[in-house]
């Protein structure tokens, strides 16, 4: 049975999307990748949301039976709008996964989670064999950390020591991150809390220290993966 009303429907990407044209350029590229029989994982964000609309077309006129993974509830909404059917990563694996991000240094190294949604979207990167990153002319950065801090995923109850361990690490600045729809902090798709910490130098190391702070459940480092850099 279907429901009479429409939310999923009517809802709208939640803020103005910036440099749209050029993410409509990469949404066309890796629309192109689609084929018949394809199981895709999907990153979050606003690049990932438009390119879901370019697949969603090519869907249609080509009348492919492909399925994805979402990494995130904001992505698995928009999924329902467009008619893209879902599953997960307990009934396959994917073929591919494309994802945006918030920084690419020259090495494709990634700051990536100011969606929030960054435990989900490694996960989908370390079951694909083939993974692409899609990004605008504004995320090239000479270093990590020139724009961004690193969001760090953290089981609500050792916020206060994973803030102290990540000031011992060399974290200038550590600030947990608010909501904007919701007073009180932001909460990720796994009930757990996000610290932005600012790193003023990222070692090639700094990933696996900050993954093995006790209570750190992911961060958004992503420093030497198996991913293919697309503008
Ligand atoms: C979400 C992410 C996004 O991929 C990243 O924030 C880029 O977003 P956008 O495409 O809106 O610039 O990592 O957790």
């Amino acid at each position: 049975m279907e429901w009479n009303n429409n939310i999923v429907g009517r809802l709208k990407w939640s803020d103005s999307i910036v440099n749209r044209s050029e993410k409509e350029s990469v949404a066309k590229q890796i629309a192109a990748k689609v084929k018949d029989g394809d199981v895709i994982g999907v990153g979050s964000g606003s690049t990932v949301y438009v390119t879901l609309f370019a697949i969603a077309d090519k869907i249609k006129a080509e009348y492919l039976t492909i399925e994805v993974i979402p990494s995130s509830m904001e992505i698995s909404l928009a999924c329902i709008q467009l008619g893209i059917p879902q599953t997960s990563l307990l009934n396959k694996k994917p073929d591919w996964t494309f994802d945006g991000a918030d920084e690419v240094d020259k090495e494709c190294n990634l700051i990536k989670g100011r969606g929030g949604a960054l435990f989900k979207e490694k996960l989908l990167i370390r079951n694909s064999a083939e993974t692409y990153i899609l990004v605008d002319s504004s995320k090239y950065v000479n270093r990590l950390g020139e724009k961004f801090p690193v969001p760090v995923e953290v089981f609500p109850s050792a916020l206060s020591y994973v803030e102290n361990e990540l000031s011992i690490l060399g974290a200038e600045n550590v600030e947990l991150r608010m909501a904007k729809g919701k007073d009180g902090p932001v909460f990720t798709e796994n009930g757990n809390l996000l610290l932005d910490a600012r790193f003023l130098r990222i070692d090639n190391n700094l990933e696996e220290r900050i993954k093995a702070i006790t209570g750190v459940i992911e961060s958004g480092l992503f420093i030497g993966y198996n991913v293919q850099v697309i503008s």
